[in-house]
């Protein structure tokens, strides 16, 4: 069934949702996206994800004129409108057309996007089993400057190595070898007892759920450090899972041929499942 999609300014079914072939999005991936999960129609941290959005725009000089509270009422009248319970959010903005070549100059209006779609929850079944990662050979470049940009083409051939490999997710590191985030999530280890996450650098982005994890970690008393993480960490690690605002948290299981925790998700990792799940029932809106 067609959906009721947002483009500046207006609600429009899908097939009218029409974007310039010479929109700069299309072309080069200068846009920006925050994908957030709807849970029983309600957002999770929505204006963090909206704080995300603005502060890329502003690093893109991408001149939006919408005010921060105006995204949020477009995704509660794209719920309202497609008529979705569970499912997921997207917010797309590029800079929208411009003069030919790459400075953008002379840009029209830049395009702004919304969409949201019912889909279920993912599979109870991942966070009780955990899912397979491989360590990919892509790696991140700092050129992604931690946007939430329209580039994912990294991500995307890291996405299809795992496949290939028959895992779920590809862990990508960073041009030195150490170790950055996975195709669509942060990462934490468990270390000796201590949570323990890539510490924020150009080549990995600020997720909205590690900072959450971080939040939780820090009220529950576990040790946190943020640090840089060798390859070697994801094979001494006595826990290993992602994060992501639709996935959640996520176990890791298996890197490779290599179990994690005996290939069941370890004591920290369900307890921040836990907490994460009661965060969400309380603060959803
Ligand atoms: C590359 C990448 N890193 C991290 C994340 C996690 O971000 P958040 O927790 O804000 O959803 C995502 C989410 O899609 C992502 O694509």
């Amino acid at each position: 069934m067609s959906q009721t999609i947002y483009r500046n300014g207006e609600y429009v079914p899908e097939e009218k949702a029409a974007i310039s072939p010479f929109d700069r999005g299309l072309l080069y991936g200068d846009g920006l996206f925050e994908t957030l999960r709807c849970y029983e129609g309600k957002f999770f941290r929505l204006d963090r994800h909206i704080e995300r959005l603005r502060g890329g725009l502003k690093r893109l000089e991408i001149p939006l004129a919408l005010e921060t509270a105006d995204f949020a009422a477009v995704l509660r009248e794209l719920v309202k409108q497609n008529n979705v319970a569970s499912g997921v959010a997207r917010i797309v903005v590029t800079r929208g057309v411009a003069e030919f070549g790459l400075l953008g100059k002379h840009a029209q209006d830049p395009m702004a996007l919304g969409t949201c779609w019912a889909q279920p929850a993912p599979d109870p079944k991942r966070y009780e089993t955990g899912i397979r990662c491989v360590v990919a050979n892509e790696r991140l470049s700092a050129a992604a400057h931690g946007l939430k940009s329209l580039n994912y083409i990294v991500q995307i051939l890291a996405r299809r190595e795992a496949n290939v490999a028959d895992a779920d997710d590809a862990i990508l590191l960073n041009s030195h070898g150490h170790v950055a985030e996975g195709s669509a999530g942060n990462i934490f280890l468990v270390c000796d007892r201590e949570v323990v996450t890539p510490a924020l650098q150009p080549e990995i982005l600020a997720g909205i759920t590690r900072a959450t994890v971080l939040e939780i970690a820090h009220a529950e008393k576990l040790p946190v450090v943020e640090r840089v993480v060798h390859q070697n960490d994801l094979f001494h690690a006595e826990e290993v899972f992602l994060t992501s605002s639709v996935a959640e948290i996520l176990p890791v299981t298996r890197i490779g041929s290599h179990w994690v925790h005996l290939g069941q998700p370890g004591p920290v990792t369900r307890e921040m499942i836990r907490a994460y799940r009661a965060l969400v029932q309380r603060e959803a809106k």
